[in-house]
């Protein structure tokens, strides 16, 4: 390290970049780690080519894409209880082994509003509960400012239920790993309006290539064979970009009314 580096400086660089924990249980001091030195070849006799009948290939450990177990121990749940303790036994994401907690949902599960945000982070892990951190708090307000509160009128989770090491955002087979829980999560909560917080959770259940700003602010059905009806969609800005980029509240302030006035329209809160 450069003599000249604030120590303070580059911990806050870690920080920023989404390093918030020692992954190993002592430091490692790597001024004094010496370099390994080569292996010095040695001659082997070429051993000729043999035929080797196939083997089976090694079970995977994490479940692949489209796992027939997750769908299938979703599908037998048909309650949000039931799907819950579902989850929790499930060991088929690979994001589970670095968590210390199972982030299932929090809120009203009879709500008429259903919020599905992107991944727990480091404060939902430690609780055990989605959006308790600063981007929760924001989340908590801008529910709020609808006249909807988390306790009573707002149900929230997330595409994935278990904290991505470091913050990082959860990749392809960790989502397709928890993706037949969140399906099934939709149809028993069966909400009058769905809500998709952030850029990943609106790419996860619409499916669609646009990015957030383009999704935002339109509603789109969501549909699944588990649905009576197909269920009105919205995307917003995740909080956690809000707090970043200020400016774009004005853009979810709108999408929040819009999403009031199809809560209204199909009913009493
Ligand atoms: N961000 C999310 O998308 N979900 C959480 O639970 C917390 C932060």
């Amino acid at each position: 390290m450069s003599e000249n580096l604030d120590p303070a400086a580059l911990l806050r660089w870690y920080i920023e970049a989404g390093v918030d924990e020692a992954i190993g249980d002592v430091p490692i001091d790597r001024t004094q780690v010496q370099a390994k030195a080569p292996t010095p070849k040695t001659e082997r006799p070429v051993a000729p080519p043999q035929v080797v009948p196939a083997t089976p290939a090694p079970a995977p450990i994490a479940a692949p894409i489209g796992d027939a177990t997750a769908a299938h121990l979703a599908a037998a749940a048909h309650t949000v209880e039931e799907l819950r303790a579902a989850v929790e036994a499930y060991t088929g994401c690979a994001l589970k082994q670095f968590a210390s907690r199972t982030v299932f949902a929090d809120g009203n599960p009879k709500a008429r509003v259903m919020f599905v945000g992107e991944a727990p982070g480091a404060d939902e892990d430690r609780q055990g509960l989605p959006f308790v951190g600063v981007s929760g708090k924001l989340l908590d307000r801008m529910i709020g400012s609808i006249g909807l509160t988390r306790a009573e009128s707002a149900y929230i989770t997330n595409v994935v239920f278990w904290r991505p090491p470091g913050n990082r955002a959860p990749n392809d087979e960790e989502i397709a790993a928890c993706l037949p829980f969140v399906v099934r999560h939709i149809e028993l909560v069966d909400p009058a309006v769905l809500v998709c917080v952030g850029g990943l959770a609106a790419k996860t259940l619409l499916a669609k290539p646009q990015g957030i700003t383009r999704l935002r602010g339109q509603w789109f059905d969501y549909e699944t064979p588990g649905l009576a009806r197909p269920v009105p969609c919205m995307a917003l800005f995740h909080p956690a970009y809000l707090l970043r980029s200020p400016q774009q509240k004005k853009m979810a302030w709108r999408d929040l009314l819009a999403i009031k006035q199809k809560l209204g329209e199909s009913g009493p809160n």
